[in-house]
């Protein structure tokens, strides 16, 4: 079913593509504007027509890609040191949770788009070096009398590559020249590869990798359609596609207080740490032009209809306590509509 539904999707973006380069064909490209036979960049002339967002400013859709290269080739000396610095070491909690979610196992292949100077394949690595370490122990323990379990979890992994890899692909060579200078610093001598890539454009073949991550990325990207079709192509079968992304934030008194630190204090931060004042004015606002977290208000919704019909229920046998929590479950439904 899953593997129908892949190829129906990869016949419509052949399909997409095949009409966009035979109208191409009609249209003048200048010297140097096709980065390929099938691309779809071919349109510049259109692209320098067509409008898109960077931060609060339109821009013509060629020139984003070119600006947001220049903010992170200015920022790339501070990054991580601003990442700390902004979200009070948050970050590394988000990022941890993004890993716990993937829980990659053993021989599993990352491809981390728009990576940057490498915190998710540094996590990755780490997090299947400790699942191999716990898999080793597990069958030293059970190698004098294996069970069953023991036997059926050995057999089909034991003819498949172990090595995980990683492969941190990002635009931006000063980020990625930051990235290799931690990996090194923290002795990471294998499984890690670093590769200066478009994620619209990504230069791998179809079905290489188990995962797909884009972390803080996809906000930056000037065609997200386009982005999402590469992460297609490049996944196997079955393969998970996993996005970081900052989402809008509902209550209203939060809100406030959310943005006053987002547009009073991160760039003036992004000054005294980075020099860099427009750069992080630019992060900010790039934030708030990211689309909202419908579904999953959708579904913070649904939770609090459920919870309050369970409070409900349960207010029918246990009487005054459930009443209180009913009230607060009905306060936080109404305050996220
Ligand atoms: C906010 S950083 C995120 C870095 C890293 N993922 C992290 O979580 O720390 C955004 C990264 O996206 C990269 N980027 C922007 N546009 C890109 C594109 N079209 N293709 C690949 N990378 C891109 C930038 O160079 C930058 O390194």
């Amino acid at each position: 079913m899953a593997a129908s539904v892949r190829l129906l999707v990869r016949r419509l973006v052949r399909l997409s593509h095949k009409s966009v380069t035979s109208s191409a064909a009609t249209v003048s490209c200048r010297p140097g504007c096709c980065l390929g036979p099938s691309s779809s960049r071919c349109f510049s002339d259109a692209a320098e027509d067509r409008s898109t967002h960077f931060g609060f400013e339109t821009v013509p859709e060629a020139e984003k890609a070119k600006r947001v290269y220049k903010v992170f080739e200015n920022v790339a000396q501070k990054y991580d040191v601003m990442n700390d610095a902004m979200s009070l070491g948050v970050h590394r909690l988000w990022k941890d949770m993004l890993l716990h979610v993937m829980h990659p196992q053993p021989g599993a292949r990352l491809l981390d788009v728009a990576g940057g100077t490498g915190d998710i394949s540094f996590r990755f690595l780490d997090y299947v070096s400790y699942q191999q370490e716990r898999r080793k122990r597990r069958a030293a323990g059970s190698s004098q009398t294996p069970s069953w379990q023991d036997i059926s979890d050995k057999y089909p992994t034991d003819d498949r590559p172990q090595e995980s890899r990683a492969v941190v692909c990002d635009i931006n060579k000063e980020m990625l020249k930051m990235g290799k200078q931690r990996a090194d610093s923290m002795g990471i001598t294998s499984g890690l590869s670093w590769v200066v890539g478009d994620a619209e454009e990504l230069p791998f073949d179809d079905d290489q990798f188990d995962i797909y991550t884009i972390a803080f990325g996809i906000r930056n990207v000037t065609h997200i359609d386009q982005t999402l079709q590469e992460a297609l192509r490049v996944l196997k079968p079955g393969g998970r596609f996993m996005c970081l992304e900052f989402s809008k934030v509902t209550n209203p008194v939060l809100a406030k207080l959310y943005d006053a630190y987002s547009f009073q204090v991160i760039p003036v931060l992004g000054e005294v740490i980075a020099g860099d004042w427009k750069s992080y004015q630019y992060l900010v606002e790039s934030i708030r032009k990211f689309p909202d977290q419908v579904k999953k208000k959708v579904n913070f919704s649904l939770i609090c209809i459920l919870s309050m019909f369970i409070l409900w229920y349960l207010s029918t046998i246990l009487k005054r306590l459930s009443h209180i929590l009913l009230v607060f479950a009905a306060h936080a439904y109404f305050v996220n509509l």
